[in-house]
C-alpha cells in the first residue's frame, strides 16, 4: 500500500466544537469497519499506534504519523485531530485523545461526545468509531456520549440539512452491545435529548396545557407508566393558592402533571422528582429587564428534567418506582395577575406575602412539594428548579446547587451527579436563611430576603417538606443552558441537565 496521507485539516481541543445544522446521525455498532467510510480512533499514546495499523495498514500509518507530528497530536485527553487521506480507504481520518487508564464511564461519554462532533463536521455516509482495548460496557457509554453530543435543534431552520448517515462504534460482540445499548441506554439518551427539545421551545409553543399534550404522547403505550393532571378546578379543589396565584396572569393556564412508573418492587415507596415548570418567566407585575429575558423560555427545565429521568427510567425498564411532578404555569403581567403584597394560601396552609412576583418558582413548587408528599409518601423527595440568579454567581455553568438537611441524602446525590456528569455541588441551608423569609404580615414571604438568595430560596422550599421527608433540592439556573463552554456530551444551547443525575440516583438507591 502505497497511500498517501495528505495534509492535516484542523486541530481543535475540546470545547471549541462549532454546532452545525446537520441533524443526527444513526448511532450503530459493526463487527468491522469497511473502507468506504471514516474512521474515528481512540487514541492514548501517539507512540503507539497498531490497533491502527491493524485497520489501514503499515504504509498509511507511517503517512498518518508524520501529519500527527506536523500537527503536533499527541493525544492527550480531550484534544481532537483530523486529517484528510490521499489514499484509496478510509478517507478521513479522526483521531480523539483519551487517557492510557483509569477512563471512567463518563470518560467515555465525553469520547463519544467528541466523536460525534467530529463526525457533525464530514459528509461521509458511514463513519466508524475504534476505540482500542475498550469493553463492551465502555463501548456503550461512547455510544450513549454520541447520541447526547450531537443533539441539535433545527426545527424551526427551514433550510436545514436532513438527517444523514451513521457512526457505528466498533465491538467483536457488536449484535450483543447493540442489543443490549438499544434496550437500555439508548432510551436514556433519547430522554436527555427529549428534555432539550423542550427547554429549546420557544414559549409561544411551549406553554402548560402543551407540555402536558407532548408528554402524554411520549408516555402513550409505556409499559407500567400512568398520568394524571390536574386543572385549574382540581388545583383550587384542593387549596392550591400558590401555582394558581402563579397562573392568575396568563391566558395559558396552569397545570399539575403527575407520571408514574412502577418497575421496581409493589409496595416500595416511590422516589419523587418534583420539577420547576414555569413554560415563560416574565417576572409577572415584578417585570424583568428586556435583556435576555428570551432565556426565561428555559425556565421549565426543571420540569423537563423530572419528565424526562422518568421517561427514559420506564422506557429502559429500571426496576425502580419514580414519580414526576412537573408544576407548570406562565408567569405574565396581566389585570388578573398578583401583585407584590398580596397574601396566597399554599396547599399546605401556609400563608405566602409576595413580595416580588419574579420569586414564582418556589411558589408552584411549594404545592408540588406538598401535594408529593400528601399523595405518595416518597422514600426520597427530589426538586429540580431554575431557582435563583444567586446560584449562577455562586457556581455559573459548572455545577447544580444542591442542598439537603441530611448529609446522607447530600452524598446519594453528589454520587450521582459525579457518576453521571450532572455535576452538583452542595451549599448551606442555616438556620438564618430561614428567618429571613418571615413576613410581617402571613407565615412566610417569598423574597426580597437579601443574601444568599439560593440558600433563602431553599429555605422557602424547605417550609413545605416536613423534618421526616429525605429531601434535596437542585437550583439549576446555572446549568440549563450553555452559552459559553459547551462540554463534549452537552453541546451548546439546553443541556437536558438533571435527566441523568436523576436516572443515576433512581438506579443507584438503597432502601
Ligand atoms: N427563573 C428565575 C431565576 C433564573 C435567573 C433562572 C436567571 C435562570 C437564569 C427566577 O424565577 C427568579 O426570577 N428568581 C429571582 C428571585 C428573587 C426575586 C427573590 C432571582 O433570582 O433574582
Ligand atoms: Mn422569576
Ligand atoms: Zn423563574
Amino acid at each position: 500500500m502505497r497511500n498517501l496521507f495528505l495534509i492535516i485539516v484542523v486541530l481543535f481541543s475540546a470545547g471549541a466544537a462549532q454546532i452545525s445544522s446537520l441533524a443526527a446521525r444513526d448511532i450503530d455498532f459493526s463487527a468491522t469497519p469497511v473502507a468506504d467510510g471514516a474512521l474515528i480512533f481512540a487514541i492514548s499514546d501517539a507512540e503507539n499506534l497498531t490497533a491502527v495499523t491493524a485497520i489501514i495498514g503499515e504504509a498509511n500509518t507511517e503517512n498518518l504519523k508524520r501529519a500527527m507530528t506536523a500537527s503536533g497530536f499527541m493525544a492527550e485527553e480531550g484534544t481532537t485531530a483530523s486529517f484528510i487521506s490521499g489514499g484509496a480507504t478510509y478517507g478521513e481520518i479522526y483521531l480523539v485523545g483519551v487517557k492510557s487508564d483509569g477512563m471512567r464511564p463518563r470518560d467515555w461519554e465525553d469520547f463519544g461526545g467528541r466523536a460525534a462532533t467530529l463526525a457533525k463536521a464530514s459528509k461521509t455516509d458511514r463513519i466508524y468509531v475504534v476505540a482500542p482495548g475498550a469493553s463492551d460496557a465502555d463501548i456503550e457509554n461512547a455510544a450513549f456520549g454520541a447520541m447526547l453530543g450531537q443533539y441539535s435543534f433545527t426545527k424551526y431552520m427551514t433550510e436545514a440539512e436532513a438527517a444523514t448517515g451513521e457512526l457505528l462504534f466498533v465491538s467483536d460482540s457488536a449484535a450483543a452491545v447493540k442489543s443490549s445499548f438499544d434496550a437500555g441506554r439508548r432510551h436514556v439518551a433519547e430522554a436527555v435529548n427529549w428534555a432539550r427539545d423542550l427547554q429549546t421551545e420557544p414559549a409561544n409553543a411551549l406553554y402548560p396545557e402543551e407540555f402536558v399534550r407532548r408528554s402524554r404522547l411520549k408516555f402513550n403505550g409505556v409499559a407500567k407508566t400512568s398520568m394524571s393532571v390536574l386543572d385549574v378546578r382540581a388545583m383550587e379543589r384542593l387549596g392550591m393558592g400558590a401555582i394558581l396565584g402563579v397562573g392568575r396572569g396568563s391566558e395559558r393556564p396552569p397545570r399539575m402533571m403527575i407520571v408514574r412508573y412502577n418497575g421496581g418492587a409493589a409496595g416500595e415507596k416511590p422516589l419523587v422528582f418534583a420539577g420547576k415548570g414555569i413554560t415563560f418567566d416574565s417576572g409577572g407585575i415584578s417585570i424583568k429587564t428586556s435583556s435576555n429575558m428570551w432565556e426565561m423560555k428555559g425556565d421549565m427545565s426543571g420540569a423537563a428534567a423530572v419528565t424526562g429521568a422518568v421517561l427514559g427510567l420506564a422506557k429502559s425498564r429500571a426496576p425502580v418506582n419514580v414519580i414526576a411532578i412537573a408544576a407548570l404555569a406562565e408567569n405574565m403581567p396581566d389585570g388578573r395577575a398578583i401583585r407584590p403584597g398580596d397574601v396566597l394560601k399554599a396547599m399546605s396552609g401556609t400563608t405566602i406575602e409576595i413580595m416580588s412576583t419574579d420569586a414564582e418558582g418556589r411558589l408552584v413548587l411549594s404545592d408540588a412539594l406538598w401535594y408529593a408528599q400528601q399523595e405518595f409518601d416518597p422514600a426520597l423527595l427530589v426538586d429540580v428548579a431554575t431557582l435563583t440568579g444567586s446560584v449562577i454567581g455562586a457556581l455559573n455553568d459548572e455545577y447544580g446547587g444542591l442542598f439537603a438537611r441530611s448529609d446522607d441524602v447530600a452524598e446519594m446525590l453528589l454520587q450521582a451527579g459525579e457518576t453521571s456528569g450532572d455535576d452538583v455541588w452542595r451549599l448551606p441551608l442555616h438556620p438564618n436563611h430561614k428567618k429571613q423569609i418571615k413576613s410581617v404580615i402571613a407565615d412566610i414571604k417569598n423574597g426580597n430576603t437579601g443574601s444568599p438568595g439560593a440558600s433563602t430560596g431553599a429555605q422557602f422550599l424547605g417550609t413545605f417538606v416536613k423534618e421526616e421527608t429525605p429531601w434535596a433540592h437542585l437550583d439549576i439556573a446555572g446549568v440549563e443552558w450553555f452559552k459559553e463552554m459547551p462540554e463534549p456530551t452537552k453541546p451548546m444551547g439546553a443541556t437536558g441537565w438533571g435527566v441523568r443525575l436523576l436516572d443515576r440516583l433512581a438506579r443507584d438507591y438503597e432502601y
